[in-house]
């Protein structure tokens, strides 16, 4: 019987016998000393075998090599003045091993070094291929156990202090409107009818409030077949809530209690609340993003008024087009960023061009206060346009100020961008801010311009603003963000629960009456059976525990992820199956591999 976990034992067990499992995380031979770190999932403690003190244990002792499971019985012993470890929690002590049983040993060679005394970088892909081995490493363990605490302090919170119970949520079903394309499932039972995997269980919930459950919450699993980046998985986990009879302001109180809640259990971190808070035309205005990174300033100026008379096509077309000019300033930008990465060609060129931007247009104030700049802008600005953008800028010697003119996306889209990369070159972020922001009153919906309609920016359900019902498709909706950092760690919105505005919305996204009724016809009946008004949040808890953990992908902070192709390295899936499997299923493939 295991008597303690490795990473428990202190000065206090010293002169106990006590019987440890775990793996050998490194073997040193010491001039016939043999010394073992011996690792489980807390920690690694000191085994010491010599044939003087621990004759029975010695031969085996000298035969164990790294990542061999053991059982090791032994005294606990204060460790000699020159071997204490203050770097360890158990470097006070070591454990002289009576005796070891050797539980399993390694057959092959191992595709890394699991020791936490290497640190050596592993290709990513072979770390997916044998996550299992990853998972032993200190960094993976504690990530995944930073995660177990961040799901225990919430299901506490919200059960224990707020009274919520959670409800577990189909995950065959009919696929909701979130944006992202459907993983479909296609059934067995029911010939050419398919399930979708859930992009998140936003209708269950709200029918449970009809089902007057009141507060629920969910960690719930979800699917979204869409474009991998760091911070998204097509598999991930959301802290799912929803909540009848609150008003906005009465569930983001909540919500920061449940946040702060958070912090606090697991990083002993205090938070101030009230959160601040930005409207999102003005986080928009100011930073480009409706998640801007506010641990550093380099806010956008805009300065579409001073030029849309000038004599600069560029400018002028931009802003008489129903586009806008912004600007970066950048203080001390003018020494440090070359002309070479401005122009074509260079890496500030690409990102915005990346970003949809056709070209950068900049300033320069020159150390002596001189202003250096395109032939465009010395010739076709006026001097008061010119002195009215420095105004307005802030400029002081030294600034470098890089303008966007396009269509107001592809401005905000570019600059955002920009911002990012020079507040990383200039190391103005500082890593131990937690800066958490609500944004609200997104608008009910944007433009798609490739399918030429109007399109929810939440999702459908989200409710109008009580203010804005005369014109709902410019309607700005009851929905908030939280931002972390830069980063959208949760949204949410009250719901629509009235069968005619949701009629409404339905239409504005274009959706015939039929169509509506098709997809949605249960939750439109469900409206008219006695809805309460209600409102719920979703966190993105891979995110969440991400950023807690100083990770930069979401990837370190999931047991087993996908690549960035959607792949599982481990299982290699997906993968072709049986023939057989799917005439049962009624499916034939139509894909023709490129010869
Ligand atoms: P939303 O689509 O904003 O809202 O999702 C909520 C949060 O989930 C996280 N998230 C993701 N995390 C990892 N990989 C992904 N592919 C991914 N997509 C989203 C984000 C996001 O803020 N039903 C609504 C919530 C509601 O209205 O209550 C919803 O799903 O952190």
């Amino acid at each position: 019987m295991r008597t303690y976990y490795c990473g428990e034992l202190r000065k206090e067990h010293i002169g106990e016998t006590v019987t440890l499992y775990g793996w050998v995380d490194r073997r040193r031979d010491h001039g016939g000393v043999i010394f073992i770190d011996l690792r489980d999932r807390t920690a690694i403690v000191q085994v010491v075998s010599d044939p003087q003190r621990t004759p029975n244990s010695y031969e085996l002792a000298n035969t164990l090599r790294n990542e061999y499971v053991v059982e090791i019985t032994g005294r606990v012993t204060q460790r000699p003045e020159e071997s204490l470890n203050p770097r360890i929690p158990t470097g006070e002590i070591e454990i002289y091993a009576d005796t070891i049983k050797l539980l399993n040993c390694v057959g092959k060679q191992l595709p890394f070094q699991v020791s936490t005394a290497d640190a050596d970088p592993v290709r990513e892909e072979l770390r997916l291929k044998y996550r299992y081995l990853d998972l032993r490493r200190d960094r993976m363990a504690q990530n995944l156990q930073l995660r177990h605490q961040v799901v225990k302090a919430m299901r506490r919170y919200l059960e224990d202090v707020e009274g919520f119970i959670e409800v577990e949520t189909p995950v065959l079903t009919r696929s909701t409107p979130e944006g992202a394309r459907d993983y479909l499932v296609p059934s067995r039972v029911n010939p050419s009818e398919w399930f979708a995997l859930p992009q998140s269980p936003q209708l269950f919930k709200q029918l449970l409030m009809v089902s007057g459950f009141d507060r629920y919450y969910q960690i719930a699993r979800c699917f979204r077949d869409e474009d991998l980046r760091a911070d998204r998985q097509p598999e991930f986990t959301q802290l799912d809530m929803e909540m009848s009879f609150m008003s906005q302001e009465e569930i983001i109180e909540l919500n920061e209690k449940l946040v702060c809640h958070i912090f606090k259990t697991v990083k002993g971190i205090e938070l101030q609340r009230p959160f601040p808070r930005l409207v999102y035309a003005e986080a928009m205005e100011r930073y480009g993003s409706d998640k801007p990174d506010t641990r550093y300033g380099l806010e956008l100026v805009n300065v579409s008024d001073v030029v849309k008379d000038c004599g600069f096509k560029v400018f002028r077309e931009a802003v008489t087009n129903g586009g806008i000019v912004k600007i970066l300033p950048i203080p001390n930008g003018n020494d440090s960023i070359s002309n070479v990465r401005i122009k074509p060609g260079g890496d500030l060129f690409k990102e915005a061009t990346d970003a949809g931007a056709k070209g950068l247009a900049y300033i320069r104030v020159r150390n002596d206060g001189e202003i250096d700049t395109i032939g465009a802008i010395k010739d076709n600005l006026t001097p008061e346009q010119k002195q009215e953008i420095l105004r307005r800028t802030d400029a002081k010697p030294g600034h470098l100020l890089l303008f966007a003119a396009a269509d107001t996306v592809t401005v905000n889209k570019t600059l955002d961008k920009l911002r990012q990369v020079i507040a990383r070159e200039f190391g103005l972020i500082d890593p131990e801010k937690i800066n958490l922001l609500w944004i609200t009153d997104f608008p009910m919906f944007e433009w798609n311009a490739q399918e030429n309609r109007l399109e929810a920016l939440h999702h459908p359900f989200t409710a109008p603003h009580p203010d804005d019902l005369s014109d709902l498709k410019s309607a700005r909706a009851q929905a908030y963000d939280l931002v972390f950092n830069g980063f959208e760690v949760g949204g949410g919105s009250l719901r629509i629960y009235q069968r005619e505005i949701q009629e409404q919305v339905f239409e504005a996204i274009g959706l015939s009456p039929e169509e509506a009724h098709n997809k949605f016809g249960f939750l439109l009946e469900a409206f008219e059976y006695g809805t309460p008004p209600h409102g719920g949040i979703a966190y993105g808890l891979d995110r969440l525990v991400m950023l807690l953990a100083k990770e930069e992908s979401i990837r370190d902070v999931i047991a087993f992820p996908k690549t960035q192709q959607a792949r599982c390295l481990l299982t290699d899936a997906p993968s072709v199956v049986d023939t057989k499997q799917l005439k049962e299923l009624h499916v034939a493939s139509t894909y023709k591999p490129k010869s």
